[in-house]
């Protein structure tokens, strides 16, 4: 056989049906958060027996068992582009028998209605955060809360005065934000400082014409 032919036989095909998904969407890998951590989340973003609640690339489940089974959530909603991981959590459900209570999806956060969700947990990066921000402040609905693990919201900002940035929990950070007051509070003061600023110019204004008369 000559050099040519051997060079030009094809390589292997990669079996991409591995069970990651489309990791193409992916804004974050698998990295549990630990059980300490989501009982923290969840305690300081005050989650309750209303809620609703949505764990974007929420990979084993951890947090919606949680905070259903320890927090009495109505609802809790997973999504994940890992097919095996949601395989295993829809294992879980139906074993525990909360078919009623979780579900979990195994499917692209960006392209769900975030509108039913009450409350939000994140485990991503500070980029999918960011992604993440606009499609939040156009679905989540007034009284949301959104806890995120370890990565901030850019532009996002705690609403209680006597609230920490974040809290410290050992070597892990947890953000709590509350919508909308979490990005309004920016917009009023950015409202502030264009009135100030138009205010300003009518001054200038009228003490320019003072001057001239
Ligand atoms: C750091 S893990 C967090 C898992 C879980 N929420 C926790 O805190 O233990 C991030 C997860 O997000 C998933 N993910 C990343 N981008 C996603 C996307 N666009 N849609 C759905 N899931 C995504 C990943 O597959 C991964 O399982």
């Amino acid at each position: 056989m000559s050099r040519n032919r051997r060079r030009s036989r094809p390589l292997p095909s990669f079996n991409s049906n591995i069970g990651w998904g489309d990791v193409s969407h992916s804004v974050a890998p698998f990295v549990p958060t630990p059980l300490k951590i989501v009982q923290n989340m969840l305690q300081l973003g005050e989650v309750g027996p209303d809620d609703t609640l949505y764990d974007l690339g929420c990979g084993d489940g951890r947090i919606l068992f949680t905070a259903v089974e320890e927090f009495d959530v109505k609802q809790a909603v997973g999504y994940d582009l890992n097919a095996s991981m949601c395989e295993a959590t829809q294992k879980k459900i139906n074993d525990k028998g909360l078919k009623d209570r979780i579900k979990v999806v195994n499917g692209n956060f960006f392209h769900t209605d975030l509108s039913p969700a009450t409350f939000v947990t994140l485990y991503l990066t500070t980029s999918g955060n960011s992604r993440l921000r606009p499609k939040m402040e156009k679905e989540l609905r007034e009284g949301s809360r959104v806890v995120s693990h370890d990565f901030p919201i850019h532009d996002w900002t705690t609403i209680k005065a006597d609230a920490p940035v974040h809290y410290v929990v050992g070597s892990h950070k947890i953000f709590v934000y509350q919508v909308p007051e979490a990005f309004k509070q920016d917009m009023t003061l950015l409202k502030g400082l264009e009135e100030a600023s138009r205010l300003g110019k009518i001054r200038d204004y009228f003490r320019r014409k003072d001057e001239s008369d």
